[in-house]
């Protein structure tokens, strides 16, 4: 049984990992809210990305940008000239799409005849105004890109972090495009969050730090549980090669709709902080006290995205087996990942209260379980099994007299018994 886009989506709505936005006024296109456990898994993912740079034991800063930028950074950064994909129009339905999507020598896949109007560059960034003026000076942006902030903020972070050359800034935020065509559910999003570090360096130091952050933005995705067999790495072609780029590696995962894009590592050289500082006036630059010279860092870019990595977690561990002759869905997320690290399950309704004495020890040390007294215990292992808990504990009427519970482990659904007391040793083995 394989998996399918369409099989991910249900299980996300049916669970209340994520939500059509605004579903209740028709929906908003490319536009998702995350539910509690949607919430839990994105927690996971940021707090494993934070560890991840932590952990390299580089020189890293952590930000926090605001998500709108006046026209000017903009212009300068080249998204106002540059940030566009090429659009047509079907002349009969009036249909729209990328145009490098549809074969133009064929007719509208959605009403069946053929005609196109020219192709056009859409801009993806979305515009507004601030304040009541909706005059030049007024324009803004929604950041497409959350690197931006980081390259505007270059002097102020240097300046006041005692930071010193080589070093990065790390940042996790909401980025916007005007997707023309989004699809593939949380794939291509209209509002998503990225993951982007910035790795500032000397100009001659890119060939050395260019590989050793593709190692290991790859050996990031095995540690929290990817399998190696989904992952490849992709070179860009000059073709491929964003406005600011002259080489970049993709790490590739293969969905269900085939190998794409994960994470993208950019050699942008110096071209952000140049250009801030013609546009600006202001100088973003270093001094070496070596070599007595000033010179503009250039930058190697680690940039993924918080809801693609959702959607590669859930494909990669979205599983479907028999247990004692029954179908089951099991997410087999790496315990790091699950959203609910254990549930404590009473096998039946009286037996709840000293069930709840445990979860409420165990809860209050701060980690995420779930108590569930409701429905049959097989029906509450289905549903601890398909948001990917990896173990639940049943206190059944033995438990009364040998102080022990059982544990069921999610991926293989043995069963152990094991001393109540033992709960969190076995639990803190469990997760780490
Ligand atoms: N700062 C570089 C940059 O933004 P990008 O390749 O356009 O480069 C980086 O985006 C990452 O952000 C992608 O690899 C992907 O994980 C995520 N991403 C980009 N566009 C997205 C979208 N429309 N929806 C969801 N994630 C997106």
């Amino acid at each position: 049984m394989s998996t399918t886009l369409d099989k991910i989506v249900a299980l996300c709505k049916r669970r209340g990992f994520v939500y059509q936005s605004a579903e209740i006024y028709g929906g908003l296109n490319g536009v998702y809210d995350f539910g509690h456990l949607g919430f839990l898994l994105k927690q996971n993912i940021k707090r494993s990305w934070i560890q991840s740079m932590i952990t390299t034991q580089k020189n890293i800063l952590f930000m926090d940008g605001a998500l709108l930028g006046p026209e000017a950074l903009w212009n300068a950064s080249g998204h106002t000239k540059n940030f566009h994909d090429p659009m047509v129009d079907c002349t009969n339905c009036k249909r729209r799409f990328r145009a490098d999507e549809v074969d133009l020598e064929k007719a509208c896949t959605v009403c069946g005849k053929k005609g196109w109007t020219e192709i056009r560059q859409f801009n993806m960034m979305f515009k507004t105004n601030l304040g009541a003026l909706a005059d030049e000076k007024s324009i803004a942006y929604l950041r497409p890109e959350t690197a931006q902030s980081i390259f505007v903020n270059f002097k102020n972070m240097i300046a006041t972090n005692r930071v010193k050359m080589p070093f990065g800034i790390a940042q996790i935020g909401k980025a916007f495009r005007n997707e023309i065509t989004p699809k593939q559910f949380l794939f291509r999003m209209r509002e998503f969050e990225q993951m982007e570090l910035e790795w500032f360096c000397k100009p001659d130091e890119t060939d050395k730090y260019f590989p050793e952050w593709v190692q290991a933005r790859e050996q990031f995705y095995l540690n929290i549980g990817i399998k190696k067999e989904h992952i490849r790495l992709h070179q860009h072609t000059k073709e491929e090669l964003s406005h600011y780029s002259s080489r970049t590696t993709d790490v590739q995962y293969e969905f269900p709709f085939g190998w794409k894009e994960l994470e993208g590592i950019a050699d942008r050289g110096d071209f952000d902080l140049s250009q801030h500082t013609k546009h600006s006036g202001k100088d973003l630059v270093v001094h070496d006290e070596q070599t007595n010279q000033s010179y503009t860092p250039h930058v190697i870019e680690c940039s993924v995205g918080v809801d693609r990595l959702f959607l590669t977690l859930l494909c990669d561990a979205y599983t479907e087996d028999t247990v004692g002759g029954e179908e089951r869905t099991m997410l087999a997320l790496s315990p790091r990942m699950a959203p609910i690290k254990a549930a404590f399950l009473p096998l039946v309704k009286k037996l709840s209260e000293p069930v709840r004495k445990i979860y409420d020890v165990i809860a209050a040390q701060g980690l995420m379980v779930e108590f569930d007294e409701s429905g049959s215990i097989g029906k509450r292992y289905r549903r601890q099994d398909e948001i990917g808990t990896p173990v639940c504990f049943t206190y059944d009427f033995e438990s009364q007299e040998d102080d022990a519970v059982t544990a069921r482990d999610r991926n293989t659904t043995q069963q152990e018994r094991i001393a109540i007391d033992r709960i969190p040793e076995y639990l803190f083995k469990k997760l780490t």
